[in-house]
């Protein structure tokens, strides 16, 4: 099948509140080749997040997202702020990598239908939070990883695409993240690379109405 490319590289914004695993694995698709996106603006919740530092690495702008003080809860001022700061970096999508707070309006309505999430669970199943753990006590054979579009809900947005992951004999809640981890770095640039295939696609139609 033939991939129609966008010929202007897709602009990126990424959120993060831990290591930025996915969000390394977006750059080094990108690095190699396989993605044509570029990551304008990277944010966090957390003041001294790995993300972070990855980002400097990199030369991307990085800042903190003023979260008024609330442990998980992510303000309705403070989802402004951020929606005002993708906007002014010209963000085309957003991409949740590791962000632990709710997304909602202002965010999801500056954005609309242009914001992705990457959830380690074969959602529907295991929402929420530390999935892999939720699926190792249910004792299932299959765990996986989905990359979805965000709405309101808690990773309940239509799905871009998921990867499978057997349960081992054996596996502990570390091994078996771990394992989803190699699949969600797979799976994200991909899914990442379909969203910017489609906007070009959207593009294309509308230019010739
Ligand atoms: C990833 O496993 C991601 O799927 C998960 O957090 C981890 C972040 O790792 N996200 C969620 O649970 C969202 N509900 P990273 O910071 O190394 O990319």
């Amino acid at each position: 099948m033939r991939t129609i490319r966008s010929h202007r590289k897709i602009r990126l914004g990424i959120l993060g509140s831990g290591s930025g695993s996915n969000f390394q694995a977006l750059l080094d698709a990108i690095a190699a080749d396989t993605l044509n996106a570029e990551v304008a603006l990277v944010l966090s919740d957390v003041p001294n997040a790995k993300i972070l530092d990855r980002a400097g690495h990199a030369g991307i702008r990085a800042e903190v997202i003023d979260c008024r003080g609330f442990a998980n809860k992510f303000p309705d001022e403070a989802q402004a702020e951020t929606a005002r700061a993708l906007q002014e970096a010209e963000v085309d999508l957003v991409c949740l990598a590791g962000f632990m707070r709710l997304i909602k309006a202002p965010l999801l309505a500056a954005f609309p239908e242009r914001v992705i999430n990457i959830h380690p669970s074969l959602l529907p199943a295991f929402p929420g939070l530390e999935a892999w753990k939720q699926a190792l006590d249910a004792g299932v054979t299959e765990a996986g990883c989905t990359v979805h579009y965000v709405d309101a809900g808690m990773d309940t947005g239509p799905h871009i695409i998921q990867a499978k992951v057997p349960v081992l004999e054996g596996d502990d809640y570390p091994s078996l993240h771990a394992r989803i981890q190699v699949e969600e770095h797979r799976i994200y640039p991909l899914a990442v690379q379909m969203v910017a295939d489609n906007f070009s696609c959207q593009t294309a139609l509308c230019s010739t109405k």
